[in-house]
C-alpha cells in the first residue's frame, strides 16, 4: 500500500525497543517481556504512529526525526488497551484477534506490561531521537506533549469519565470530553509532534494539532459506529460491547446516521485546515480519508 514502507519502519522500530539484545529466556522477568512484545508487536493498524511520521516526512523532515515518537505513541497507545481490556475496565477477551494481554498472561502481568510501556516510551524518544536533526528545544516539547496527553489532559481523564458515564445520563458535552480526551488527545498529539520534529512554524504546528485533533474525534466516532456495524471477527475484538455496558457514544446519543455526518464534517473541516499548511498534502489527505473509508 501507499504506506508499506512506513509501516515497515515503523514495526521493526518497536520491534527493536522490545527485543533487548542481551535478553535470555533465563531472565526472571522474561515472561513480562513476552507479554508487552505480544501486545505491541502483533496486528493493530499503527495509524497514530503513520500519522506521526508521515506528518513530519510532509514538512520536509526525515523519517529517522520521528521514528522514536512514532514508536512510543504506539507504546502509549497499546498500553491504553491493554488497561482498557482489564475486567476492571471495559472486560474484554479479544483484542487484535487474539485474547486480551490479561486472558493470556494474568491479570497482574497485563497491568504491569502496560505500567513498563507507558513508561519506556518517554526513554525512547530521548534516547533515539537524532540530536543533529532534531533541536533539543523541539524535543522537549514533544515529551513535554506526551507526558500531558497520556495523562491528565487526554487519556486518563477521557478513560475515567467514559467509566463514570457507563450506564448514566450524558449530555453532549460530556460525550465530546470523553472522546476528545480519551481518543484525541493522542491523535493530536501525533500531527502536532510530526510537525514539530520537522521544525514546521508555530503556526502549522497549531493547524496541524486541530488536524490531528478532528482525526481523532471522528476516529472514535468510526469506532463507535463499527461497534454496532462490523463483526467480532473483522474487527478482531468483541462487538456489540458499547450498548452491552450502556457506554456514552456518539449513536448512543445521535444515531447511527447523524453519526456518519459527524465524522464526515469532521473529516472535512480538517482536510480545508490542511489545505492552509504548507506541507506535502496528499499522503495526509490519504490518512484522513482512510478513517472515513472504514464505515464507508
Ligand atoms: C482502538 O484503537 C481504540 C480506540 C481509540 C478506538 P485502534 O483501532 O487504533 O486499535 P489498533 O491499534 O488498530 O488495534
Ligand atoms: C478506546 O475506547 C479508548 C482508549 C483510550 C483505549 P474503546 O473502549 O471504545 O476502545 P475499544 O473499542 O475497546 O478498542
Ligand atoms: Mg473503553
Ligand atoms: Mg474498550
Ligand atoms: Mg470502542
Amino acid at each position: 500500500s501507499l504506506f508499506s514502507e512506513t509501516l515497515s519502519q515503523i514495526k521493526d522500530f518497536i520491534r527493536f525497543c522490545l527485543t533487548p539484545e542481551t535478553q535470555t529466556k533465563t531472565d526472571p522477568a522474561y515472561q513480562l517481556w513476552e507479554a508487552m512484545r505480544y501486545a505491541a508487536l502483533d496486528g493493530g493498524k499503527h495509524i497514530r504512529s503513520v500519522l506521526t511520521v508521515e506528518t513530519c516526512l510532509a514538512f520536509g523532515g526525515q523519517a529517522a526525526s520521528a521514528l522514536p515518537t512514532a514508536c512510543a505513541i504506539e507504546l502509549v497507545h497499546t498500553q491504553s488497551l491493554i488497561h482498557d481490556d482489564l475486567p476492571c475496565m471495559d472486560n474484554d477477551d479479544l483484542r487484535r484477534g487474539k485474547p486480551t494481554v490479561h486472558k493470556a498472561f494474568g491479570e497482574s502481568t497485563a497491568v504491569l506490561a502496560g505500567d513498563a510501556l507507558l513508561a519506556m516510551a518517554f526513554g525512547i524518544i530521548t534516547k533515539h531521537t537524532p540530536a543533529a536533526l532534531v533541536p533539543a528545544e523541539n524535543r522537549l516539547a514533544v515529551i513535554q506533549d506526551l507526558s500531558n496527553v497520556a495523562s491528565i489532559d487526554g487519556l486518563v481523564n477521557g478513560q475515567f469519565v467514559d467509566i463514570a458515564y457507563e450506564s448514566k445520563p450524558f449530555t453532549p458535552e460530556i460525550l465530546d470530553y470523553i472522546h476528545l480526551n480519551k481518543t484525541a488527545a493522542l491523535f493530536r498529539f501525533t500531527t502536532r509532534a510530526g510537525a514539530q520534529l520537522a521544525s514546521a512554524s508555530t503556526t502549522d504546528v497549531d493547524k496541524m494539532t486541530y488536524f490531528g485533533r478532528n482525526l481523532g474525534l471522528a476516529f472514535q466516532i468510526v469506532d463507535d459506529i463499527l461497534d454496532i456495524h462490523a463483526s467480532s471477527e473483522t474487527l478482531g475484538k468483541t462487538a456489540g460491547k458499547d450498548i452491552e455496558q450502556q457506554k456514552a457514544t456518539y449513536p448512543a446519543l445521535y444515531g447511527i446516521e447523524a453519526s456518519r455526518q459527524k465524522a464526515m464534517t469532521l473529516i472535512l473541516e480538517a482536510k480545508s485546515a490542511l489545505s492552509e499548511v504548507s506541507c506535502q498534502q496528499e499522503r495526509l489527505v490519504a490518512l484522513a480519508d482512510y478513517i472515513l473509508h472504514r464505515i464507508y
